[in-house]
């Protein structure tokens, strides 16, 4: 709580001033300024009954000629105060300043201006880093999450403490392990990134009076596009230009942006620092106005990283004069910036004629259609739906249970061997709990976190259920120097040994990428050594983001059981007792691939390619493409039951009807185009029935997966679906999965283009594989 209270104080010291009548009068000795007690909003006809005359100001007129009457009663001068994140006021039409910068990665964070934290409300509820919460494969989980997130941010706006516009969530493809950024992303694999995101983002947007046209708060997917490389070995953002092969870009770095515009619905999408095959992306007309607006049909806004605006002029010198680059970004289809470089000099931009006022238009329109949609200019929030939240619907019970209930949803275990877990909360008298992440707190929300309601650490949720001994170990993760003696001496002496290790966001972070994959400092010399003197099970508890180079702890026969948490959020220490004492049998899946060391040394994290290339020995990515070692791979993940699988509807073939004109009439086709007619709608069901063959009620994380035939360079596998089916011991389920032949079998050719190829598809459904064939 300590540093809640100093964290919440740093914000109230930064904000400006305001009135505040909720807070006692004591605490302004303290605090020179805080928060206002009620949101900014435009229209407030109640107190300048003026404004009631405006078109923009009528509710009741349809949303685009609304922001057109806006638009038109504005200089240029005024318009150009609304392409920056911290936006101008303009008094004589009753507009207040707005800050468009709020973020809510996992839970309403404080890291954008828009949002802060105060006695009124210290806190928000502050779930699992989305690397976990992915790793439960639960999509009503992640819609749910985003529900709280955005009724949490509505409650904090409605006392002015937070924004409508919340710039996440970040759906790069996690390319290579290093990556500091991982904690932030749903994993490798785009489906998975996908269907994370526009459940997340619908859960954020979607309002319970199911009106479509309104939001409850803004989402936006970032950050646009192949982006995944933050600071490695003097290489960094702001000046990696990604070489990116037309194939990779849309099947691995695309999808996850096209499913949140069309699936998720998104009111935005940030473009990123990156050069992508040379062209910055926020200066990227084809990137932006072509495939964001054009193809895909945003209805919203597009943003641009803080300052992506400035990085390419003043970093990579893509542009020579500041004017020139306000009105590049702009015509590419930038509507509104994070940073001030378009504040500053758009207006000199017009002036020169590099740009038309029409231009700076089109953006603030949809800068205003958005703020429309969120109610900001229908006057009092109080009096429409969502103004009756408020502090109380912050940090609820039911909140905070269900970010103990998303930690214990992702949580892996990867190791298990007979008689380790579950350890009995009676049978087990005393518990060693070692190591640098055993007492963490902050480490368990990662970054673009708020100020949790409060923290389990992990000891904490362990004492909860038997006595500990303590002993770290380590001082902290990077473990430069190892105390070894207490920590034998407690695990010589307990029944059992849960060693509690990993990194923290100061290994993998934003701006820190990692170069070994191997247990910080002297961490790995730790766990052997507690592990070789300990007399009951071992638990090796690795709270990270990537993954981690722990074969020595797969080989040893004494470290008897290995849990991935991730980083957990403010409730992770008692998710993993709750795991480790078997009151909740674990169901999470590794979104991402662990690579052995040996890949961090051999390749350069610069290498955008997917795929492998045989002649120089590149090995690919992710486990659609590599074809070396791993340690653990995606999907990975194991249950205190087992799951019996029978195929019980599985068609061998599908066949493609085509139309008369297709090419595949008159050649030896290996692929056929999914844009013809015919492709649409064809689909099959595969069923497979589970039964779980343990002794504990369990649940079933189910994969589909196909290994289609090696043409146009296709994935060794990829994922088509995944289900979850939860089941008493001995009973059983059925797991249905329709297949989209077009859509889910197809895959991207050379050039962009969708396929689906011809012949022998591998299908794997859970356990098992088979063939099927598909033909014209
Ligand atoms: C998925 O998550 C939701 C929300 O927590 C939960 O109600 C549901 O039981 C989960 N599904 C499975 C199969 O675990
Ligand atoms: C501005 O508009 C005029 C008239 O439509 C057009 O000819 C011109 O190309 C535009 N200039 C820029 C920089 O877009
Ligand atoms: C990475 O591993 C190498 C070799 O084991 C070691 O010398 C180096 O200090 C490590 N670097 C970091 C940042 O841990
Ligand atoms: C494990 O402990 C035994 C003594 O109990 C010792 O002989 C051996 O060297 C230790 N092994 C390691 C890897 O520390």
């Amino acid at each position: 709580m300590a540093s809640a209270q100093n964290r919440a104080k740093k914000q109230g010291k930064s904000s400006p001033v305001f009135l505040c009548f909720h807070i006692p009068i004591f605490i302004s000795l303290h605090f020179s300024t805080f928060a206002q007690s009620t949101p900014v909003f435009a229209c407030d006809v109640k107190s300048n009954p003026g404004l009631a005359k405006y078109t923009f100001c009528n509710p009741k007129a349809a949303a685009a000629h609304r922001v057109a009457d806006l638009v038109k009663r504005l200089t240029l001068e005024e318009k150009i105060g609304f392409l920056v994140n911290s936006a101008g006021s303009v008094s004589r039409l009753g507009i207040p300043k707005y800050e468009w910068w709020s973020e809510a990665l996992h839970g309403v964070s404080n890291v954008g201006p828009g949002t802060k934290f105060t006695n009124l409300v210290p806190g928000a509820t502050s779930f699992p880093q989305v690397i976990l919460t992915a790793a439960s494969f639960n999509v009503s989980l992640f819609e749910a999450i985003g529900k709280v997130v955005s009724t949490e941010a509505r409650a904090m706006y409605n006392v002015g403490l937070a924004g409508l516009t919340y710039w996440s969530p970040n759906l790069n493809i996690v390319r290579d392990p290093r990556w500091g950024r991982i904690q932030e992303t749903p994993g490798e694999d785009p489906v998975l990134t996908s269907k994370y995101g526009s459940a997340y983002v619908r859960g954020l947007q979607q309002r319970d009076d199911g009106d479509k046209d309104r939001l409850k708060v803004a989402a936006c997917c970032k950050h646009y596009t192949a982006y995944d490389l933050d600071n490695w070995k003097g290489f960094d953002r702001y000046h990696f230009n990604a070489v990116v092969t037309q194939q990779d870009l849309d099947d691995t770095f695309q999808p996850p942006f096209k499913s949140c515009v069309i699936d998720g619905n998104v009111a935005s999408v940030m473009c990123s620092y990156n050069q992508v095959n040379g062209i910055p992306t926020c200066a990227d007309p084809k990137l932006l106005s072509g495939v964001i607006r054009g193809e895909w049909k945003l209805n919203g806004y597009i943003v641009s990283d803080c300052d992506s605006v400035d990085v390419f002029y003043n970093t990579q010198h893509y542009t020579k004069t500041p004017e020139e680059t306000a009105a590049k970004a702009i015509l590419a289809g930038l509507d509104l910036n994070c940073g001030n470089s378009l504040g500053k000099y758009t207006g000199g931009a017009v002036k020169a004629g590099l740009l038309n006022e029409s231009a700076v238009d089109n953006a603030v329109t949809n800068n205003f259609a958005t703020l429309m949609r969120l109610g900001f200019f229908d006057g009092d929030p109080s009096k429409q739906l969502y103004g009756n939240l408020g502090p109380s619907d912050v940090c609820t019970t039911a909140h905070q249970e269900l970010a103990r209930e998303a930690a214990r949803q992702g949580i892996v275990l990867l190791k298990n061997s007979e008689g380790s877990l579950p350890l009995s909360p009676t049978g087990i008298k005393s518990l060693a709990v070692i190591g640098p992440n055993a007492k963490a707190t902050t480490t368990m929300i990662g970054n673009y976190a708020g100020v949790p309601c409060k923290y389990t650490s992990p000891l904490q949720g362990l004492t909860a259920s038997t006595a500990t001994t303590y002993a770290p170990g380590c001082a902290d993760v990077f473990c430069t120097t190892v105390q070894l003696d207490d920590a034998k001496k407690a695990a010589a002496a307990a029944d059992a040994t849960v060693l509690i290790v990993g990194t923290s966001d100061a290994i993998e972070g934003e701006s820190r990428d990692r170069v070994n994959l191997t247990l910080p400092g002297q961490q790995q010399l730790l766990v052997t050594q507690v592990a070789n003197v300990s007399k009951g099970p071992v638990i090796l508890v690795i709270m990270s983001a990537g993954g981690l180079d722990v074969q020595f702890a797969k080989d040893s026969s004494k470290i008897t059981s290995i849990l991935w948490v991730g980083y957990p959020g403010e409730a992770g220490g008692a998710a993993i007792a709750d795991v480790i004492f078997g009151y909740y049998n674990p169901s999470g899946r590794l979104p991402i691939s662990w690579y052995p060391q040996s890949y961090a040394d051999k390749i350069p994290m610069t290498n955008m390619n997917m795929r492998p290339d045989p002649a120089t020995g590149y090995p690919g990515r992710t486990y659609r493409f590599y074809t070396g070692p791993t340690v653990y791979t995606f999907g990975d993940g194991l249950s205190y039951s087992t799951f019996y699988h029978q195929l019980s509807q599985a068609p061998n073939q599908v066949s493609i009807p085509l139309e008369e004109d297709h090419v595949c009439h008159s050649s030896n086709c290996k692929s056929i185009d999914v844009v013809q007619q015919s492709c649409a709608n064809l689909a099959f069901d595969v069923h497979l029935r589970v039964k779980n063959t343990g002794k504990m009620r369990g649940t079933d994380t189910v994969f589909l997966f196909s290994s289609p035939p090696s043409v146009h360079n296709s994935p060794q596998k990829h994922l088509l679906g995944f289900e979850k089916v939860s089941l008493d011991p001995q009973t059983e389920g059925l797991v249905r999965f329709k297949v989209d032949v077009c859509k889910d079998l197809s895959l991207v050719d050379e050039v962009g283009g969708r396929k689906v190829a011809l012949g022998q598809h591998v299908i794997h459904v859970g356990s098992l594989k088979y063939s099927l064939n598909v033909r014209i």
